[in-house]
């Protein structure tokens, strides 16, 4: 018998919580691609995340005003040198500045002008907040430069001169030019080489790798310098400096991000977004083709967040990514509306959209005898990759034109005929937009629903899909989050998110996949030259230039994915304790004006039948400790000694952070006395997995 409890004025004798779980019914069967993840390029999450070049705005198309991240090296007051952008397409420039593209996508360069060295003068990147100094770690640095010295501007005929008359300087480009991770300052240089620069007035590239000593002490207050000592106009573009990457794969992912995601063991990736497909205007969607192939190929394009996208992290490098770390591709492909509220009606207009998308389809899993097949083999990856999913859009709720309906049809039927394996996600969600879900053709396969909620409405919803009907479409829970800390979150919202995920596990029939967002979030704050690194509050896992932690969340969420069996066990609940939570303004808006009652316990079981082992998780949200009566009926034997992890904190503000990465972690443990009935008392503001052992 527990203590003495008040809800609204009524003094109750609160009864232990018990919770039966029942092995005499067959349980249904837990999806095998329940947990899987979900990105975009939010937050800093590729450029300035996993994506681990270290050269903000390498290509120089981030503004086109200035050349952001960049500044003039000089050491000498008495020298004379400049930096100026030249982009290829600008008007307004002198008809010979029109010329240094090096193709169609590297249109704009840097021109460092030395007309009077004095020391060394250069040109500094300050990174992605910082340039990250590890010792004896090896950096490759490349970039294309040509050179030249004074000249006289070519004119058409009739064209005005110039307002500025033809610059006198030697061209001395050639020769020696050095290349270095050094302080901010200038004054301690962590790693250097140099490069022999040829003469020539054509592009060329050049690459050097950069090795810090042993005894470095790691820092990301450091810039990346290439400088000179002669005069001449040094012009230079793709300016590229790659720290190791996982598995020492070129233009790989960033090592320590991808371990933290293969221990949560995802079974798929959802790319490229998010808002990140659909893009700010129709001709900003993602634009999967001029990510692939080199650098060299890849113009960048606007993003979705605020920041241009450098598409370092193109379709090839998703899909890599999902071999890393274990996980089979979720593709969302472009559908024709984009956040401004544009669409583009199904019919003939959206044909080359659908087209697009099968394209992009055949990249990845057609055979070397498709055309796009054999491009991704010409890009090294013989083997199809596998997929299975494919959404069609993103929150396509947002289209007030109620346009879903055809462009959904139009992909899917045409998806369908020529890939019968695959199946099309339909982005609007019958319970959430019950107005505009697809209706006609034939009824989607699979819906994603996304939520995003305080931790309150998390667990009042906890049980939503236990009333869901097993004839409707399955589930895909495409984005979810407790919102609450940031940047990263907080352990009331891993409550939030526990208990949340307790219910998506007890129905894992109908919910067949789910994914958190936002993944990712860079963890800086504003500086005098760089803005806030996040857009989004409450993300997973937060990193800087240096290192990485992940949130309470986040290790909710490893636990979750680790210690999941493959039979969802049936449990009975009596006694589950309520909390009443605050009222709304949406409550004031529906007329409520009695807090209702929401659980402070949750749970769910599952079974992995092979080996006996039963994953019990359990959430206990409040201040209190809850003693909780486990009976398990149906099992002839159980080991007495259980494993058991545990995730808990002081208070629900509890957090991680870059500084204190490891505030909240599981702590794994043995609990003795397991048997058919027994009781554990649950820790405030806890999740605890016990991991028993049937004995068969
Ligand atoms: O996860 C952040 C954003 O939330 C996604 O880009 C979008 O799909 C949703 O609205």
């Amino acid at each position: 018998m527990g203590g003495f409890f008040c809800i609204n004025m009524i003094s109750v004798v609160a009864q232990t919580p018990t919770l039966t779980l029942d092995f005499t019914k067959p349980g249904a069967t837990v999806s095998p691609m329940l947990y899987g993840l979900m990105t975009e390029e939010i937050n800093h999450s590729y450029d300035g995340g996993l994506y681990p070049e270290l050269i903000r705005n390498r290509i120089f198309k981030d503004n086109k005003n200035n050349p952001e991240a960049w500044t003039l090296v000089r050491n000498d007051s008495a020298s004379k040198a400049s930096i100026k952008l030249i982009a290829a397409a600008q008007e307004n420039v002198p008809f010979d500045e029109r010329r240094h593209a090096i193709n169609g996508a590297l249109t704009t360069c840097l021109r460092l002008t030395v007309e009077k060295p004095g020391g060394r003068i250069g040109i500094a990147n300050e990174g992605y907040w910082g340039i990250p100094v590890k010792p004896s770690t090896t950096y490759n640095a490349s970039f294309y430069m040509k050179g030249s010295g004074s000249f006289q501007p070519p004119r058409r005929q009739g064209q005005t001169p110039p307002a500025n008359p033809a610059l006198v300087i030697a061209d001395s480009t050639a020769g020696p030019i050095t290349v270095s991770i050094e302080s901010n300052d200038g004054k301690t240089v962590y790693a250097s080489g140099t490069i022999n620069l040829v003469k020539s007035i054509y592009w060329k590239k050049y690459e050097v790798t950069l090795t810090t000593a042993a005894d470095v002490k790691p820092t990301a207050d450091a810039r990346f310098v290439i400088s000179t000592n002669r005069t001449g106009l040094y012009y230079f573009n793709l300016v590229s400096l790659f720290p190791p990457t996982y598995n020492n794969r070129p233009n790989g992912n960033r090592p320590d991000l991808i371990k933290m995601m293969a221990d949560m063991k995802p079974k798929f990736l959802r790319f490229p977004g998010g808002n990140y497909l659909e893009g700010p205007l129709i001709t900003d969607a993602f634009p999967w083709k001029t990510t692939l192939g080199p650098l060299e190929n890849r113009p960048g394009h606007k993003g979705s967040w605020g920041y241009r996208a450098s598409d370092g992290m193109g379709l090839l490098e998703f899909l890599l990514w999902c071999e890393d770390i274990n996980a089979e591709p979720l593709l969302g492909v472009y559908a024709g509306y984009s956040l401004d509220g544009d669409h583009i009606d199904a019919g003939p207009l959206l044909k080359p959209y659908v087209d697009d998308a099968l394209d992009e389809i055949e990249y990845i899993i057609g055979d070397v005898n498709t055309y796009w097949g054999a491009k991704r083999v010409a890009d090294g990856h013989p083997a199809p990759f596998k997929l299975t999913y494919v959404e069609i859009g993103n929150e396509d709720w947002f289209d007030r034109s109620n346009s879903y309906d055809g462009r959904f049809n139009q992909f899917r039927t045409a998806i369908e005929a020529k890939y019968p394996h695959l199946k099309c996600i339909s982005t609007i969600a019958d319970a959430q937009y019950p107005n505009q879900k697809v209706t006609t053709g034939k009824k989607p396969e699979i819906l994603d629903e996304h939520y995003y909620r305080d931790a309150w409405a998390m667990w009042e919803n906890a049980n939503q899909y236990d009333k869901y009907d097993r004839n409707g479409p399955k589930i895909f829970v495409g984005e979810w989050a407790t919102r609450e800390g940031a940047p990263t979150t907080n352990l009331n919202a891993a409550l939030g998110d526990a208990a949340w995920m307790t219910g998506m596990e007890r129905n894992s029939d109908h919910i067949i996949m789910s994914c958190y967002a936002p993944l990712f979030v860079n963890v800086n704050t504003a500086t005098a030259t760089a803005p806030k690194a996040w857009q989004w509050d409450s993300d997973l896992i937060g990193y800087n230039a240096l290192s990485s932690y992940g949130s309470p969340a986040y290790y909710v969420q490893k636990l979750f994915g680790n210690l999941l069996g493959d039979k969802i066990v049936p449990v009975t609940s009596e006694n589950i304790p309520t909390q009443p939570r605050p009222l709304t303004r949406r409550d004031s808006t529906n007329g409520i004006k009695t807090a209702p009652l929401v659980p402070t316990v949750f749970y769910s079981a599952t079974q992995d039948e092979k080996y006996g082992m039963i994953y019990l998780k359990l959430v206990n949200t409040t201040a209190k400790k809850q003693p909780v009566n486990i009976n398990i009926n149906g099992i002839a034997k159980i080991l007495p000694a259980a494993e058991m992890y545990v995730i808990k904190g002081n208070k629900p503000e509890d957090t991680n952070s870059i500084t204190e990465p490891e505030k909240i972690v599981p702590v794994k443990s043995t609990i003795k006395g397991v048997a058919a009935k027994f009781k554990r008392t649950l820790d405030a503001y806890s999740v605890s997995i016990i991991q028993l052992q049937a004995v068969k």
